[in-house]
């Protein structure tokens, strides 16, 4: 496994690669977990070599005490993409990347962007816009890698890729989880043992709400959900919402043929949680 800091040598190496060579690609932020390794793997059986990029990206962060203590475990990072065979990683600076202009393009995601989490963390889509957009020129992937987890960023990514006519092929992958429910994230690691244990609630409650969803409509099923997290004292609901999977709007009245995911945010403490269901 070879590691890069330099846009440059990185470029090279990919440049002297046989022509004809599928690279799969995974951006990161770091702090890796089995949820990052599993798209790590699936980019490994569906291409000849795989990149993962590093990179804490200032851009997209909307609270600066988030960006501050966001985890940082190179060493640890390191060691779990050699263990499934990673071929490139790739560990900029915000230097390298922004040169001294540490700021994000705007972007137009036909209102993706307005919805859910872009109501309540301004200016993050436009830097994840920025940042992918570039490490997608500087890595030039076959395919990249998006969990599922942050739904309403592979759908801004896929947004961006047609819009900008990018030859990149985009592969969602299935949110991984704990054994108790919680969906994996970076973040998990900051939570306090008791904001730790109740945080299996949030996906528990997804699960009722899908199916509830069966039988009821979704205002009932959104007031059920508000009300529910009312009884959990150490968790703040910041958003339920049922939307529509393509173009994330909420749902105003159920049809057949469409199909809907359930989104939620919530605080666990000082901590911010996301996690989604498809219904
Ligand atoms: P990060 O939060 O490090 O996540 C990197 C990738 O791993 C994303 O595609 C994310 O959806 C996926 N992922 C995280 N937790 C997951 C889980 N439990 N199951 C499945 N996939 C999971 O997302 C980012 O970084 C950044 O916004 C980035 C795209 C790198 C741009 O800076």
């Amino acid at each position: 496994m070879l590691v890069f800091a330099k846009i440059k040598s990185i470029q090279q190496k990919i440049k002297s690669l046989p022509k004809g060579t599928s690279i799969g690609f995974v951006p990161t932020m770091g702090a890796l977990h089995q949820g990052h390794i599993s798209l790590v793997e699936k980019a490994k059986k569906e291409n000849d070599i795989v990149v993962v990029s590093i990179f804490v990206n200032p851009t997209q962060f909307d609270r600066e005490e988030d960006l501050v203590n966001y985890p940082k475990t190179i060493d640890s990072d390191l060691s779990l993409l050699k263990a499934v065979f990673c071929d490139l990683v790739f560990t900029p600076t915000a230097e390298e990347i922004y040169a001294n202009n540490i700021q994000s393009a705007n972007f137009n995601f036909d209102g993706l962007e307005h919805q859910m989490e872009g109501k309540f963390r301004q200016g993050h889509f436009d830097g994840v816009g920025t940042i992918v957009k570039r490490l997608f020129e500087i890595v030039t992937p076959t395919k990249a890698y998006f969990g599922e987890k942050d739904y309403q960023q592979l759908q801004i990514i896929r947004k961006m890729v047609h819009k900008s006519q990018l030859s990149v092929k985009i592969i969602p992958c299935d949110i991984f989880r704990e054994t108790d429910g919680l969906a994996m994230s970076s973040r998990n690691t900051r939570l306090t043992n008791e904001h730790r244990n109740v945080a299996p609630f949030i996906y528990k409650t997804l699960k009722q709400a899908k199916i509830k969803f069966g039988t009821e409509n979704a205002l009932e099923v959104i007031k059920w959900v508000e009300n529910e997290f009312k009884k959990e004292p150490l968790l703040e609901l910041e958003y339920f919402e049922i939307a529509d999977e393509e173009t994330l709007l909420p749902i105003k009245t159920k049809n057949e043929k469409q199909k809907y995911r359930a989104f939620i945010a919530v605080f666990a403490g000082n901590i911010r949680l996301i996690d989604n269901i498809s219904l």
